[in-house]
């Protein structure tokens, strides 16, 4: 009874995902990671693929930012083919597209928090003095500006993983995405990390693609897909997606 069918066909998704499959070869077994998947996110959505360890989740989340090619399907971003791209092609697609957040960080433990944030905007040319101008912006926006000369191993888990969202956004990708983020957070630093992500996403009209195995963690999205053995079994909408597919793209 939502708007959900009739408001949606208005707006271009800014992810079309159609019949989309992923088979690894392990010797003489083929593992089929994704067995046909189908999906649209749109612009705003802050998204939650949950299933099961071995599910799938990692390897959907890695074609939709163009870090593994799949076996078979469309991908589409911002209208872009992207199934069909060649490694270097697909370099510069993340490069100028994507944002993305990792469980364990993955900060440069050489270079202060700023200068982590930065990292992606030297790639682009960005002089420095403006580059780290920026990174304080953001670290500002994710409430930790006052560690921007910490280096990682002088902040907390939650601390290093707000570090890892402003760099994800530095380079103001279309669409962020993020593999169990708060994987090695305890419950409290978590929950601030997602409330930072859920407000992000709202107030910037970011997208946001998270994966998770974890039903809670996944209650702080929009929209929630989930897999089994490589297959949808399920996509649930939250009230707050209800509200943005009734407002114009
Ligand atoms: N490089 C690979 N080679 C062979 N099989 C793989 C490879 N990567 C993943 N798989 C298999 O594909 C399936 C899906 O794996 P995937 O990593 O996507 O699961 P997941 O849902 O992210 O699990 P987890 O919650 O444990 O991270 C699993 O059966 C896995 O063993
Ligand atoms: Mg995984």
């Amino acid at each position: 009874m939502s708007g959900d069918k009739t408001v949606k066909k208005h707006k271009k998704p800014i992810i079309e995902v159609r019949d989309l499959y992923k088979i690894y070869r392990l010797g003489d077994t083929r593992v089929h990671a994704l067995d046909g998947v189908s999906f649209d996110i749109y612009k705003g959505e802050f998204v939650a693929i949950v299933g099961a360890s071995g599910s799938g989740k990692s390897t959907l989340l890695n074609m939709l930012a163009g870090l593994e090619p799949p076996t078979k399907g469309e991908i589409s971003i911002a209208g872009k083919r992207i199934d069909r791209l060649s490694e270097s092609e697909l370099v510069a697609f993340r490069r100028s597209n994507v944002g993305f957040i990792f469980q364990s960080y993955n900060l440069l433990n050489t270079m202060d928090a700023e200068e982590n944030v930065a990292m992606p905007l030297m790639f682009r040319g960005v002089p420095r003095e403006e580059r780290l101008k920026k990174a304080r912006k953001l670290l500002e926006l994710v409430g930790v500006l006052s560690q921007a000369r910490h280096m990682p191993n002088q902040m907390s888990g939650g601390q290093q993983q707000r570090v890892g969202i402003a760099r994800a956004l530095v380079s103001d990708p279309r669409i962020i995405f993020a593999d169990e983020p708060t994987g090695n957070l305890d419950s409290k630093s978590g929950m601030e990390v997602l409330s930072l992500m859920q407000r992000l996403v709202r107030e910037e009209k970011q997208t946001l693609v998270m994966v998770t195995h974890d039903n809670t963690i996944a209650g702080y999205a929009d929209k929630r897909i989930r897999i089994s053995d490589g297959k949808i079994i399920d996509v649930e909408y939250g009230e707050f997606a209800k509200e943005l597919e009734g407002r114009d793209a």
